[in-house]
Order: structure tokens, then sequence, then C-alpha cells
């Protein structure tokens, strides 16, 4: 990230696509903070920021008469937390490329900090349209883009406006350095052994991954609801536990895989069943593939969280996405938290960890653990996509 920046304005992409409650209050400001140092770096060698970013999806859930709604999606609401990090005011205002914002814009001074309104207020980004990214890039004088958990999104503000910035112009900023670097440590010249540990409801939402994963990984641990597919695919019976019956012969050919490429792919050996899924449901445990009709799996056992923790202990490098059960109740978390442990504790030993995707770095907070992997990624989507080897269109449009 090393662009003239005295002097200059720089239109700076980052991904402040923030929870917040029914008040507008951030509850997890993991995103903005991860942004702070390149802002911090501009501003320290005198250039001035002019911030942009979406927040949610307002184009996909608007208002009864079809309009955005703006009170809900406005960046508006992230101001003063921004504001609070950086330890100086920013400015805000209440479009992206209009009158107003081309004139605060045009007036900011070194040193100074622009929130632009929420970009998906504006039809052309999602479009990625031309027009639209070519008045974004008027607003200012080099460009940089640290929304790494926008990059898979090739729209106006992250992508096409890079195009609009000669060579010397643009560069990636340092959230997006690290994020590409360390994801990168995973997949080139691990040290080995390398476990990928992948979790979550639905074989299909990880296909890709899976099946890249078993031809590069040492050791793959398949937890969460996608592991009953797998075992049912193996003749198991998995009772009332979430099922995709058009994956069983996907599941059967990761599997053939695994045995072709010496990959060890666990499953869980038994599981946390319930009788409903709720959190006050009667629970037990049982061998995953010998589950009750009318009982579901809705965490691993505890067989098979020592199985998967000393796979993980005796592992160099680690990648962990999703969890191994509906973290969300306590009845079911503990899975997760034993998975969360032994990734620290591989860490503490020396190995190289990075956890990422929205659910299991929740999971790694609710643990207190987020500051004892080696790196916890801001992209979910954009981490997928770039572990399944997926070209992310902002890292080629930057490239370009
Ligand atoms: C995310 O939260 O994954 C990113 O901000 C991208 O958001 P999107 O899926 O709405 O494009």
């Amino acid at each position: 990230m090393n662009l003239p920046f005295h002097g200059k304005k720089v239109l700076l992409r980052v991904d402040f696509n923030v929870p917040l409650d029914e008040h507008h209050r951030i509850t997890d400001d993991t995103r903005i903070r991860a942004a702070i140092p390149t802002i911090q770096k501009i501003l320290d060698e005198g250039g001035a920021v002019i911030l942009l970013s979406h927040l949610g999806r307002p184009g996909k859930k608007r208002l009864p008469d079809g309009s955005i709604d703006k009170e809900r999606f406005t960046l508006r609401h992230l101001v003063p937390r921004l504001s609070e990090l950086l330890k100086r005011p920013v400015a805000f205002v209440d479009e992206t490329v209009g009158p107003k914002a081309r004139a605060k814009a045009a007036s900011l001074l070194p040193g100074e900090v622009l929130l632009l309104e929420n970009v998906r207020f504006n039809e052309g980004e999602t479009k990625g349209d031309a027009e639209f990214a070519r008045q974004l890039a008027e607003l200012a004088d080099l460009y940089v883009n640290d929304a790494f958990g926008t990059a898979h999104r090739r729209h106006a503000s992250t992508a096409v406006v890079a195009e609009y910035f000669p060579k010397g112009k643009k560069s990636f900023g340092l959230l997006m350095q690290r994020e590409l670097e360390n994801a990168g440590k995973v997949l080139s010249h691990p040290d080995r052994p390398m476990t990928a540990i992948i979790g979550g409801a639905k074989v299909s939402d990880k296909l890709l991954l899976l099946e890249r994963l078993i031809t590069f990984a040492d050791k793959l641990i398949v937890g969460g609801g996608m592991a009953y597919t797998f075992i049912k695919a193996q003749g198991g019976k998995v009772g009332a536990s979430l099922v995709e019956d058009d994956r069983l012969d996907t599941a059967l050919s990761i599997l053939q895989t695994a045995r072709e490429q010496n990959t060890e792919l666990l499953l869980p050996y038994d599981s946390v069943i319930a009788d409903r899924f709720a959190p006050d449901a009667n629970t037990q445990i049982a061998p995953s593939n010998d589950i009750p009709d009318g009982w579901m799996g809705l965490d691993i056992g505890t067989t098979a969280r020592e199985d998967f923790a000393k796979a993980i202990t005796d592992s160099k490098t680690i990648l962990w996405n999703g969890p191994m059960g509906v973290f969300e109740m306590p009845a079911f978390a503990k899975g997760t938290e034993a998975i969360a442990h032994a990734v620290a504790e591989a860490t503490r030993k020396g190995a190289f960890s990075l956890v990422g995707g929205g659910d299991s770095v929740a999971a790694l907070k609710q643990t207190g653990l987020d500051k004892e992997v080696s790196f916890v990624s801001t992209g979910g989507g954009a981490l997928l996509k770039f572990l399944e080897g997926t070209p992310l269109p902002a890292v080629e449009a930057m490239e370009a």
C-alpha cells in the first residue's frame, strides 16, 4: 500500500457491512476496527479519506411501497463508532455521487475523513454500472480497496471503479493484503500436516471447497449438519437429522477421492442427538450412524470431540470454516467449543491457524478464543470463494 498519499484524496472501499440491532446499534464492530489501520496510514501520510461501503442488501429488502429503507440501511448509524475509533470527527453525506457528495469530497482537507452513504442505495452498484463507477472515481485522486469481505462481488465500487485508476494510483489496503496473504498461506506450501475443519448445514453450500480440500489437505474433518449426508451415503441410520438426499452421490465421490488421495476424512463417530430442534429438547449421545427414528444429530458427540481435537492438535496448519453443531443453543455448542479450544491449543504449540466464515468466527468469539488463533478472517463468502480457487473480481480488477 505504497501510494503517494500526501495531499491526495483517497477513495477507500471498506466493508462496513456490520450487524446492527433493531435500534441501529452495532452489535459487532470487528469489520470497522479491521479497517482502521488503513484509514490511519492514509491520514498519517497526509491524505484525506473518502470512505465507501455497503450495508446489508437494501435493494432486496425494500419497504412495502418498493422504495429503499434508508433509515434501516443508512451508514449514518456507523459514524459515532467510527469517529470514536479514529479519535477524530467523521463527516457524512446522505448520498454517494450526487452534488452534495461531490462538493463535500472536493472541499476535504488532508487529515479529514468523509463517509459517503451506502453505495447500494444506487442501482448501479450491484449491476457493476460503468457510469456509476466513473462518478465514484471522479471523487478522488487515488483508489484503495480494503473490502476483502466484498471482494467476490463484481460491483461498481469493488471492481469496476478500479478501471478508472491506472497502475500507481490504486492499491489494496492493509487488511486486504493481510487477508490475501493469510488465506494464501493455507493454500500454498502449508506446513504439514494440514487439517481443514469444515462444518455447517449443507454439503451443497461448500461443495467446491470440499472437493478442493480433499485433494489438498492431509486431514479433512467434516462436522455440522453436512456430516449426516456423508453418513447416510455410507449406509448409516441418521434418524431425522438434516440430510441432502440429492447429494448422497456427491458425498460418496468425495469419500472415494479421499481414499485415492490418501486424505484422512474424519466424520463424527458420535453425535448429541435431540428429539426436536429446540434449546430445551431431550438429548442423548448416540453413534452418528445409528440415530433412532425421530431423533436428530445437532452436535458432535464426546468421542468425536476427542478424535477431532487429537487430529487438530497434531497439525501444523489449520483451516476452520463452519460450526460443528447448532452452537447458538448452549445444549449443542460443546462440539464447536471443543474445536475452538483445540485450534487455540495447536496454535500455542506453533501451528498456523486461520478461522473464517461468519458462524465459526462467532463461535470462536463465544468461547473468547478469537485472540488465540493466528488469523481471523473478516470474509464470509469472499473467503470461501478464495479457498475454492474461484478468482475474486475485486482482486483481479486491481491487478489488471
Ligand atoms: C458479507 O457480509 O459477506 C459481505 O459484506 C458481502 O455482502 P453481500 O453478500 O451482501 O454481498
